[in-house]
């Protein structure tokens, strides 16, 4: 039976609470499955940061680099200035492990209610793939003659075919497994951005017409997409984009599927260490308080049991989630509107998990 060693970063704000609940679903599947975990607890994070000034020590990240997964809460500090955690923390972690995809699905459970009328789990169900690694976030960039009326900054949009390409056959492999429409829909904005997109948009249709003929091709520009995502979200079934549009829509898709309390993520490095993560940040107004919704989490530890290649425990937790979602024991999946607590949800779920 399989062992694996998962470094587990509870981080900033809700992180720890959340964190809390789905190592306890996590525990109660795998107790099912015989899957076996070595856990090992990472203060890094806010807190840290302000005691010590460390955000990522070289010697934890190459600790890192020795586990089979990482399990985040989240990053962001409300008494440290924004850019710090995000950059040297996260950023930093997705860009070392190489964790080049973001995989942020997009489903609506039943039982879940959405602000998009007339929707419901048969439309609002597709997977977005981020690419991770490049693009407005590689850091490049920088702010000249600062403070004076001729201050000027550039942030560049750092693309390279290596890292579209890769980004895009991960894309077509997930819309081939998924098996679903077998559409591949491409996110950008060739019309404007016409050197960066042109890039992706030849990538695409190069490694689509060589590799993937199964496979039907799709492009949208990015605000297009918003606009279908809200009025045809159906006609999704896999979406692949570059990291800073990935950003955005991922929020939006987090919106139609019920808020941010049950989107989930994983940032997938396919030859080495991914790391989990709800997608929702750190909520420091429920910090404590036990009433943050800690589903994403929970389906978080789901999507790396799928990633370890352990279906069985996998599957346990999203029925689990599934039933508790379609109990309508859960009021509102919005923070402190639940009618339940944190750890409650939690017990529910993993109840579920150990049947
Ligand atoms: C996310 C977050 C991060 C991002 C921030 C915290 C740096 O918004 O995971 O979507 O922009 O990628
Ligand atoms: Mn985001």
């Amino acid at each position: 039976m399989a062992n694996y060693k998962i470094a587990v970063i509870p981080g900033d704000g809700i992180g720890p609470e959340v964190v809390h609940e789905g190592l306890k679903v996590l525990g109660a599947a795998a107790a099912k499955t015989g899957v076996t975990f070595d856990f090992e607890h990472y203060d890094l994070g806010g807190e840290r940061y302000l005691r010590t000034e460390e955000t990522l020590p070289d010697a934890v990240l190459d600790e890192l680099r020795g586990f089979d997964a990482i399990y985040l809460g989240a990053v962001g500090h409300p008494e440290v200035a924004p850019g710090i955690l995000e950059k040297q923390l996260l950023l930093r972690l997705r860009f070392e492990l190489d964790q080049y995809i973001n995989l942020r699905p997009v489903k609506l459970y039943p039982g879940v209610e959405t602000p998009l009328r007339d929707k419901g789990p048969e439309e609002i169900d597709f997977v977005i793939v981020r690419e991770n690694t490049e693009g407005l976030y590689s850091g490049m960039g920088g702010i000249q003659y600062k403070g004076t009326p001729h201050e000027v900054s550039t942030q560049i949009h750092m693309t390279t075919r290596f890292g579209a390409e890769r980004c895009i056959r991960y894309a077509f492999d997930l819309t081939r497994k998924r098996d679903r429409a077998k559409k591949l829909t491409l996110c950008g904005k060739t019309n404007v951005l016409t050197f960066v997109h042109d890039t992706w948009f030849r990538a695409f249709h190069e490694v689509g017409e060589a590799d993937y003929p199964d496979i039907e091709r799709d492009y949208a520009h990015v605000d297009a997409t918003t606009m279908w995502m809200v009025k045809n979200p159906e006609w999704f079934d896999v979406i692949v984009t570059e990291n800073m549009f990935g950003d955005i829509i991922t929020d939006l898709g987090a919106m139609i599927q019920g808020g941010l309390g049950v989107a989930a993520g994983g940032n997938i490095n396919p030859e080495g260490v991914s790391m989990f993560e709800p997608i929702g940040g750190s909520a420091p107004k429920y910090t404590g308080q036990n009433v943050a919704c800690p589903i994403a989490a929970i389906s978080s530890t789901q999507m790396m049991m799928e990633t370890l290649g352990e279906a069985e425990t996998a599957a346990r937790i999203e029925r689990a989630v599934e039933r508790a979602l379609s109990s309508g024991r859960i009021e509102s999946l919005a923070a402190g509107r639940m009618g339940m607590s944190t750890s409650e949800v939690g017990d529910m779920i993993a109840g579920f998990a150990a049947e």
